[in-house]
């Protein structure tokens, strides 16, 4: 927020999470969206920066002798189904010229191409199943709003609570300020001809 806010170019920033807007509740979300639209003015940029990888009762899987039905629907529910209904009732509400972005933050672990350690089964399904989700969304976007832009971002690794338990010696890991900025300049430098792209925070391509 505070890296957004520092950008020159936006009239307003707004901040939405818990508990008011709960990524898991299609209440909470359309009740944002309703407060947004009555505002009257579009939204140029929202960037989805939620997601869930392990918890107190659920950590990744290093086999598919831990699979779990409830950890499994919760990482699908969190990190594809709320983005989902994210892009349901934000999409809408972008702005129809000028910039316009919606930006969601998946995982570099959610690309299938890229996948040779295994391991993480709920966390990299649902990330593809989100990327999916931005690549499907994206095509309804372009034929309604054709400068429009709808992505999935990789940050790279980045000092939060999600990283922590699983940060190795040689990774690079980034202050959430300094991600924050990467991936700012990464959306700033976004056109149409990238709308249903997954890029990290170097605005590098990700395979799918
Ligand atoms: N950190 C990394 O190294 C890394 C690497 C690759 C991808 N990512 C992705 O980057 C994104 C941000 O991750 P992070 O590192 O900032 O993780 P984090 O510190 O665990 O933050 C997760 C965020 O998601 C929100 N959230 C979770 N469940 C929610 C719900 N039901 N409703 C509303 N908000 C909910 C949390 O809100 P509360 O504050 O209310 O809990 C929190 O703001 C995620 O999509 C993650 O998969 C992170």
């Amino acid at each position: 927020m505070a890296e957004l806010r520092q950008r020159a170019g936006y009239q307003a920033v707004l901040a939405l999470g818990r508990p008011a807007l709960d990524i898991v509740s299609e209440e909470s979300i359309t009740a944002a969206a309703l407060l947004l639209r009555g505002d009257g003015r579009p939204l140029r940029l929202v960037i989805d920066a939620t997601g869930f990888l392990h918890d107190q009762r659920f950590g990744p899987e290093r086999t598919w002798r831990q699979i779990d039905p409830v950890h499994m629907a919760h990482a699908f529910a969190v990190n594809a189904i709320g983005p989902a209904l994210l892009m349901k009732h934000f999409l809408p509400l972008l702005a129809g010229e000028g910039a316009a972005v919606f930006a969601t933050l998946s995982a570099r672990v959610g690309s299938i191409g890229d996948n040779r350690l295994g391991g993480w089964y709920s966390y990299r399904a649902s990330k593809a199943a989100l990327n999916q989700l931005v690549r499907t969304a994206s095509v309804e976007l372009g034929r309604v709003n054709k400068g429009a832009v709808c992505v999935a971002l990789h940050p790279g690794t980045v000092a939060t609570a999600l990283s922590a338990p699983f940060v190795r010696s040689g990774l690079e890991v980034q202050t959430p300020e300094l991600a924050a900025g990467r991936l700012l300049d990464v959306i700033a430098g976004l056109g149409a001809a990238q709308s249903g792209g997954f890029f990290d925070h170097l605005g590098k391509e990700v395979a799918w």
